[in-house]
């Protein structure tokens, strides 16, 4: 992950920085170069302007008021101020006068011929450059014309090497590239460090407690207060952790009921047989225990029986076959079946049907173990000689199944918990008969067939079971 989105976000960034600042860069050098010699131009153009008087009167009024020496000065000053050579020509081109001893083989020569027109245009012009074989090394040459009553008489000439006007333009791009090549470096560190803080860091948080967890660490949590979309995935994250573990809890304490409901029965059938084979006990009351030990055997496939159904319905593994039946016949069948039970305890049973025929859609086999579970329940905990009443009724598209009986109500405490696996209200009494599984399938089953079951109290009376179930006409 490190080599991953992390260096690629920050290597986009540095990028999107680097292009900015390179932007930024060759604008203003580019900027500054033009202002550099836009000020030069008009340096120039005002030293220029000096020479106009000198110019008139020599190409002019032709007073001679100005000597050879006057010339050599002001041609001296001007050029030393503005760091240029300066040439003088007529208005044909021929030069008269150089500032730089250097060009006096110059003097008399015709210069600049293309020019010229645009010069008697009043127009300046601007060279960057070497020029035929007048000037050979590189220079930045600025010609300006000079005008008397309108009239072009002459031109001045002033010439600087490139390299030399370039010398502090270079300076000033030095400065420019190594600001923002320290402004690149500085952004790709901020960068890193807040990337490495905000994603990177809380990232390897979640990756390490997401390790941890599947380890079996469940009660692992990431804390990460943040605001942004890193703090909601960690807020997601722990949510899953919490279910996780949650589910982990249900595992553990299922396995644990599982063993403890089986360890019992083992270690009596355990002990009864032990003491057939030690002989300690004795002859005749081996059939006794015997019998007792087979019961327990029944009642631990009772109880494989119920955790296999409760297992597969909990994985959705078996396929429910939806056909149409009718309720009532199914209620006779089952009744029928506890018919030695209900005698045993002298009970009274009666049924309610809406109808003689109640078409309702459903699988048969999961029906009957709805309709049995509670059916036995009733059974086991109405008391003595008590009444049974198993009613159909319709509402809507919807039929109602009963299941009532008199005897004690179930306490508020038991209420909300018989649905749980394993949960028996009463240990002691019904320990022996009960897996405390009946009812968590009975509600599976009608889950899976999009029905609802509850119970109610019914005060001074008994408790009645309700299922729903799907008419069909
Ligand atoms: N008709 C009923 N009257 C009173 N209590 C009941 C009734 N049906 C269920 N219960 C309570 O709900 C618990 C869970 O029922 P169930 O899941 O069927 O397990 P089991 O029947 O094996 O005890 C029972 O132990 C009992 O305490
Ligand atoms: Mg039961």
């Amino acid at each position: 992950m490190k080599k991953g989105i992390f260096s690629k976000m920050v290597a986009a960034y540095t990028i999107i920085v680097a292009l900015s600042f390179f932007i930024i860069a060759t604008v203003l050098s580019l900027w500054f170069q033009n202002y550099y010699f836009q000020q030069r131009k008009n340096q120039l153009e005002s030293n220029a302007e000096l020479i106009k008087p000198y110019a008139v009167d020599k190409f002019v009024t032709q007073d001679n008021n100005v000597t050879e020496r006057d010339w050599e000065k002001i041609l001296y000053i001007l050029s030393t101020s503005s760091n240029a050579d300066i040439w003088i020509t007529d208005n044909n081109g021929f030069i008269n006068q150089v500032s730089n001893k250097n060009h006096q083989q110059l003097i008399g020569k015709q210069v600049f011929q293309r020019d010229l027109d645009t010069l008697r245009l009043k127009q300046s012009v601007e060279i960057k450059g070497t020029y035929e074989n007048i000037l050979s090394t590189p220079s930045h040459i600025y010609i300006m014309p000079v005008i008397e009553d309108r009239s072009f008489i002459g031109s001045v000439i002033m010439i600087t090497p490139l390299s030399q006007l370039k010398e502090p333009l270079k300076n000033v791009y030095r400065i420019i590239w190594f600001s923002a090549l320290l402004a690149i470096i500085v952004s790709s560190i901020i960068i890193y460090h807040f990337s490495e803080k905000i994603i990177l860091a809380p990232l390897a948080k979640i990756n390490s407690v997401a390790k941890k967890i599947s380890k079996g660490e469940v009660e692992k949590r990431v804390e990460i207060i943040s605001n942004d979309e890193i703090g909601e995935l960690a807020e997601s994250f722990n949510s899953m952790a919490d279910n996780i573990e949650k589910v982990e809890n249900h595992r553990r304490e299922f396995i644990s009921n599982v063993s403890h409901e089986i360890r019992s029965p083992i270690t009596s059938i355990k002990g009864f047989i032990g003491g057939i084979l030690d002989g300690v006990i004795p002859k005749e009351k081996e059939n006794y225990y015997l019998s007792i030990a087979y019961e327990e055997i029944q009642r631990l496939t009772r109880l494989v029986n119920d955790l296999l159904d409760l297992s597969a319905i909990e994985a959705g593994q078996f396929r429910l076959r939806i056909e149409e039946l009718d309720i009532n016949e199914l209620i006779r069948i089952t009744v029928i079946k506890f018919e030695t039970k209900i005698k045993a305890k002298g009970l009274k049973v009666d049924v309610c049907f809406a109808e003689d025929n109640l078409y309702i859609a459903g699988d048969r086999d999961r029906l009957v173990q709805v309709l049995t579970n509670l059916v036995d329940n009733a059974i086991k905990y109405v008391s003595e000689g008590g009444n049974i009443k198993i009613c159909t009724k319709t509402k809507g598209d919807k039929v109602l199944v009963t299941v009532f009986n008199d005897g004690p109500l179930i306490s508020k405490e038991d209420i909300s918990h018989i649905w749980d696996r394993f949960y028996k209200a009463d240990k002691s009494r019904t320990a022996k008969m009960s897996t405390g599984l009946g009812l968590p399938i009975a509600r599976n089953i009608l889950t899976q067939l999009g029905e609802d079951i509850w119970v109610e109290n019914r005060e001074g009376e008994g408790v009645i079971f309700t299922f729903t179930l799907k008419r069909v006409k």
